[in-house]
């Protein structure tokens, strides 16, 4: 089990008016910022195209974490890591090579990820685990904020921890992350947290960052 502890605020649920304001109401104790880029097909919700991603990117305090819920994600994933972003994640769903869109996205300057749906297993996956910086496991069906934690998902994620032992890879946990949940996600082996609604509808955002972090620690070290 890892001691190093990340969070990831998800903007997805903050002022889309303001981002790099909001942005900046989380930069103290966050250690990147999550982008949900959705595209209205490979997930029913829209959220930004590239031009108003690459504008975030540009004005952000933190250093960017994209989430890439888009079909054909192979095509735009490197841009996005030549954009400056510093950690991209593309789901197996959504990819039809998997292996060369990783190693594009490292040859791009970013960290490689990949994400993998509620439904989807993880064992088909493993073969990559040598191309990757993160893993990311969803505990809710991509699409929306604010939606319920899967617990469900729980043995996944030790499942995760299992296979990724020694190696240097993060462990993401993205749905439904909150002060009710952080410690069960933690416990399974997850360090590396998004959380969306839970920070952004606080009243407080960076102090919530702090206090989800510090139930992650309590339940890690
Ligand atoms: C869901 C997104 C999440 C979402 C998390 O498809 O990938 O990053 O913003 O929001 P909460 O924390 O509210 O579940
Ligand atoms: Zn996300």
């Amino acid at each position: 089990m890892t001691n190093r502890i990340r969070i990831t605020p998800s903007i997805l649920n903050a002022d889309f008016t303001n981002l790099g304001g909001e942005i900046e109401r989380i930069s103290k104790n966050s250690d990147l910022v999550h982008l949900d880029v959705m595209d209205d097909i490979f997930v029913p919700n829209f959220t930004f195209d590239f031009a108003r991603a690459t504008e975030i990117i540009s004005v952000s305090k933190l250093p960017v974490d994209a989430h890439l819920m888009v079909a054909e994600v192979d095509l735009v994933a490197p841009k996005y890591a030549e954009a400056g972003c510093a950690s991209v994640t593309v789901h197996a769903e959504a990819t039809n090579d998997i292996r060369s869109t990783l190693r594009a996205i490292r040859t791009n300057g970013a960290r490689a990820s990949l994400a993998i749906k509620p439904k989807t297993e993880l064992e088909p996956y493993l073969d990559f685990l040598d191309e990757l910086d993160m893993l990311l496991i969803m505990t809710v069906e991509p699409g929306f904020g604010g939606q319920k934690f899967m617990a469900d998902q729980l043995p996944k994620i030790a499942q995760a921890r299992k296979e990724i032992g020694a190696k240097q890879i993060w462990l993401q946990v993205d749905g439904g992350i909150s002060l009710e949940t952080i410690e069960l996600a933690a416990r399974a082996g997850a360090d590396t947290f998004v959380a969306g609604s839970a920070v952004f509808n606080s009243p407080d955002p960076e102090q919530m960052v702090a206090i989800l972090r510090g139930k992650a620690q309590s339940v890690a070290n």
